[in-house]
């Protein structure tokens, strides 16, 4: 693939960039981008969780190294970290469906909690610089159902399985940093990042929003809404992804960073879901939509990010605005629908999009 960002300039150009849950939705939108900065991926993942998935719609398989492998298993993830040697590790592999964690609570738990500290306990004997990036969520904190934003260190306390286990996974983390990584000669830096609800194109997960919109539309069926007033700190992935990128870099410069946590909260308010779906009918005249008020499990209504200390230590801000972010999904989705066949089409519209996203940033 032709690469044309900044290429020599770059931190990650030829650098060990190993990040889990590659095969997922902002994954493989991240393995993707540092593919195009050069560096030289190494996934983790223990499937593809979805079909179709943007993994393997852009033929992602083809020019990165796989691992398949369950991060619950220590011995399988210690051995690559130690084969492969990385100069990043991005971690997002987690049960992360809301749903899915009531339905199986022990695996969320054990993907989420477990499956961090496998990791943690990897690094533990590591002997060169590296630069850890964590990826938890909003979910993390403990819902006030208040409009102010939630900052860094107010309390944790999620309710939800994939919450709870997310949040006591934010405990697991904060004890390794103090426990194992805390001396002088310390040579692996960590951060976590928190972030909320992302939408952009080549999701593909059950019991999300956009995603199962885009299943029923592009079958030219009406989709079931289940909570049209539910509001949501949604913001592209690329936004997202570039704050982890942005935290990996300003993580290398300066190890006062190290142990930190950072917010990635969406540009302007929260929106809600009837005015997500009133948005891409703009670009989508034919779509239709049905509300079922049956809620069968709890779910948070409200959660607003504050991301003053991104903005401040990090120079990060969201670039898109709600009509723009919109855009940019339907446009994907669309481009997907047409051109379903062919993966270089597929591949050609991920990378234009980060491209256009990287001429913002
Ligand atoms: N998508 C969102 O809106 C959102 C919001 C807040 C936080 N997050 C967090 O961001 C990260 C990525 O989310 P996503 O939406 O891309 O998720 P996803 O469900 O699309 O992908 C999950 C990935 O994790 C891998 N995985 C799951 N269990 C695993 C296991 N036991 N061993 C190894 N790999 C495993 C899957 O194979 C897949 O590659 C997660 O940590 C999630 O909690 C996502």
């Amino acid at each position: 693939m032709k690469n044309n960002f900044k290429l020599k300039k770059n931190i990650f150009y030829n650098k060990k960039v190993l990040i889990t849950g590659h095969t997922g939705f902002k994954g493989s939108w991240l393995s993707l981008w540092m593919h195009k900065l050069g560096a030289k991926v190494i996934g983790i993942s223990k499937d593809i969780p979805t079909k179709p998935s943007h993994f393997l719609s852009i033929g992602l398989n083809k020019f990165i190294k796989n691992k398949i492998i369950d991060i619950q298993n220590k011995k399988q993830l210690s051995n690559i970290i130690k084969k492969s040697k990385p100069d990043f590790i991005f971690h997002l592999a987690a049960q992360a469906i809301v749903k899915k964690s009531y339905e199986d609570p022990i695996d969320t738990w054990k993907t989420n909690l477990v499956g961090t500290i496998n990791l943690l306990d990897s690094l533990r004997n590591i002997n060169k610089k590296l630069i850890v990036v964590l990826i938890t969520s909003d979910k993390v904190y403990k819902n006030l159902e208040t409009t102010i934003g939630y900052k860094e260190d107010d309390l944790l306390g999620g309710v939800d399985p994939y919450g709870a286990s997310k949040s006591a996974t934010e405990i697991a983390i904060n004890s390794y940093i103090k426990s194992y990584f805390n001396s002088n000669k310390n040579l692996v830096q960590i951060c976590v990042a928190r972030a909320g609800n992302v939408i952009g194109g080549g999701d593909w997960s059950y019991n999300r929003l956009v995603p199962d919109c885009m299943r029923a539309w592009l079958n030219n069926k009406s989709v079931i809404i289940r909570n049209p007033n539910s509001t949501r700190p949604w913001q592209h992935v690329l936004e997202v992804l570039n704050g982890y990128i942005q935290l990996a870099i300003k993580l290398k410069k300066d190890n006062k960073l190290h142990g930190q946590t950072f917010n990635f909260g969406p540009l302007n308010k929260n929106y809600k879901v009837s005015q997500i779906l009133k948005e891409m009918k703009k670009k989508w005249p034919q779509i239709n939509w049905n509300v079922r008020n049956k809620v069968k499990f709890f779910e948070n209504n409200l959660l607003n990010l504050n991301s003053n200390k991104s903005l401040k230590k990090l120079k990060w801000k969201c670039k898109l605005n709600f009509s723009e972010t919109i855009f940019l999904t339907a446009d994907w989705y669309k481009n997907f629908q047409t051109y379903k066949k062919s993966k270089n089409k597929i591949l050609k519209k991920s990378v234009d999009q980060i491209s256009y996203y990287e001429k913002l940033i």
